[in-house]
């Protein structure tokens, strides 16, 4: 794989004819996070309707870009086709400790893209911008409603269980136990495996509001998410 950097921020992936990776030699990486052309995807998700500036939104980029936050578009001809958020365990969504942990918030390649290997690019690309970690973590869903963070995806892209929560949400879906997993992928020998605080998970996460855990401002309970059997 020849990698060529064109700026600071943009990487061209180009296969050659050894390579087992196929990479679309059209698809570019930009790291949007100081970007201010692409500061309404700092906002919103891929698709959807336009973001309203939300406060939660704004407090926490304000709090996490200056800590190592990153926010990625693979742009595949032109188009925005998927993104990678990923931030240092301290300035990450999920209550999520350890040592050099940089923690993907989200990854999403649109179902369009699928099938040439982009979230694993997205991932390699994190990997290769973030070499002073020693691990990365992410969440994980099973049994969720959505076809959010399924457990398998978040494998294929290379991470481990290391551990999972049983939960029901207490706005939707009331009584359905779903898993919340904490995923990992060591990249150094002496990588050591994050730990999560359960009790914060339970708050759920308030700086996305199109995420599966997210806690709306109007419900006011601290927690969005129960333990059964806890
Ligand atoms: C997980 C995700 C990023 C993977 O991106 P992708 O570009 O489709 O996947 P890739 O092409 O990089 O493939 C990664 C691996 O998964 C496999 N894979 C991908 N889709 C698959 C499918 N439907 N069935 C079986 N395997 C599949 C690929 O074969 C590859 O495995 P391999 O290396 O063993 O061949 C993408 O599926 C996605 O965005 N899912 C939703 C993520 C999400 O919930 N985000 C939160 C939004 S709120």
């Amino acid at each position: 794989m020849k990698r060529v950097h064109c700026t600071r921020e943009i990487l061209i992936m180009i296969p050659d004819e050894h390579d087992s990776m196929q990479f679309d030699s059209k698809a570019r990486i930009i790291d949007i996070t100081k970007r201010s052309e692409y500061e309404k995807y700092l906002h919103r998700c891929l698709v959807g309707p336009p973001a309203k500036r939300y406060k939660k939104r704004i407090e926490y980029l304000n709090r996490a870009i200056p800590n190592g936050f990153h926010k990625k578009l693979l742009i595949v001809d032109g188009d925005v086709d998927g993104t990678i958020e990923y931030a240092p365990s301290e300035v990450s969504y999920y209550p999520i400790i350890g040592d050099n942990v940089m923690v993907v918030n989200c990854i999403w390649v649109l179902r369009k893209a699928k099938g040439h290997n982009f979230g694993k690019l997205l991932v390699e690309d994190m990997i290769k911008s973030e070499k002073h970690s020693s691990c990365f973590a992410a969440i994980a869903l099973e049994d969720h409603w959505s076809p959010w963070f399924r457990k398998w995806q978040m494998e294929k892209l290379g991470f481990k269980p290391l551990g999972s929560i049983s939960v029901t949400h207490n706005a939707k879906y009331k009584g359905r136990i779903f898993s919340v997993y904490l995923m990992w992928m060591p990249v150094t020998e002496d990588a050591k495996p994050p730990v999560w605080n359960r009790q914060r998970l339970l708050e759920g996460i308030t700086m996305c509001i199109a995420h599966p855990l997210y806690h709306p401002q109007t419900y006011k309970p601290r927690q969005i998410l129960e333990e059964p059997y806890g």
